[in-house]
């Protein structure tokens, strides 16, 4: 593995639990592939703009004016983003049963017809090549909703189904210490099996 994209979600930077989480994953395999390189992609400090209008008439393929050739150049980058990374991990805070919506605007950018995904006699056909995709969700309790869906269904719209959920819950109440132990110990686990294979 040479390339890895982290893509943040949580509004909180320092105390950030899904970004911890992250964080450890990407150290461990730092202590296995030296020259590992590591892209930040952080939704809060630099959110992207909700898909709109001119994001709509780009997809379709209208260039006349700039917003929409803007549109296209960043759905593009991030694209391109996705496509250059042998892993992707993505440190994701449930909110309100949901993903953040910085997520959601990014996963609206990535997932463009013709490009990312396509019809072939009506069937959907993914456009990027699987690979390795950790999802680190933190959530305050049990609750989180269609959160893991959100990002698992439209990846594999794209073709990517190689999909590992690691979820931290109950980080807002009295089992906190005991749910992080857990999930750190899957951090290891998930380290020690990749370093075999
Ligand atoms: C606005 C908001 C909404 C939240 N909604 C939920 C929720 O629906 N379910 C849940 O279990 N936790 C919920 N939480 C708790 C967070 O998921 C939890 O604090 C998590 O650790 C946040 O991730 P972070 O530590 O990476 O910032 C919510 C927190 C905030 C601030």
């Amino acid at each position: 593995m040479k390339r890895v994209l982290m893509v943040h979600a949580s509004v909180r930077t320092e105390r950030s639990s899904s970004r911890q989480l992250g964080y450890e994953l990407v150290a461990n395999w730092h202590q296995q592939f030296a020259d590992l390189l590591v892209t930040q992609r952080d939704l809060n400090l630099s959110p992207l703009p909700h898909f709109s209008d001119a994001t709509y008439a780009a997809f379709s393929g209208e260039l006349e004016s700039a917003a929409s050739q803007q549109a296209l150049a960043l759905s593009e980058s991030l694209i391109h983003e996705f496509e250059q990374a042998d892993a992707v991990v993505f440190t994701v805070p449930v909110y309100n049963w949901s993903i953040p919506s910085t997520l959601k605007a990014y996963i609206d950018h990535l997932a463009r017809s013709g490009r990312s995904f396509h019809y072939v006699d009506g069937e959907c056909v993914g456009l990027l090549a699987d690979k390795p995709v950790y999802l680190v969700i933190a959530s305050g309790g049990a609750e989180i909703g269609s959160t893991e869906k959100q990002l698992i269904e439209p990846l594999a719209m794209m073709g990517v189904t190689d999909v590992t959920t690691l979820h931290a819950s109950h980080l807002d109440t009295q089992q906190r210490a005991q749910k992080l132990a857990e999930i750190e110990n899957r951090v290891s686990n998930l380290v020690d099996s990749a370093a075999a294979a």
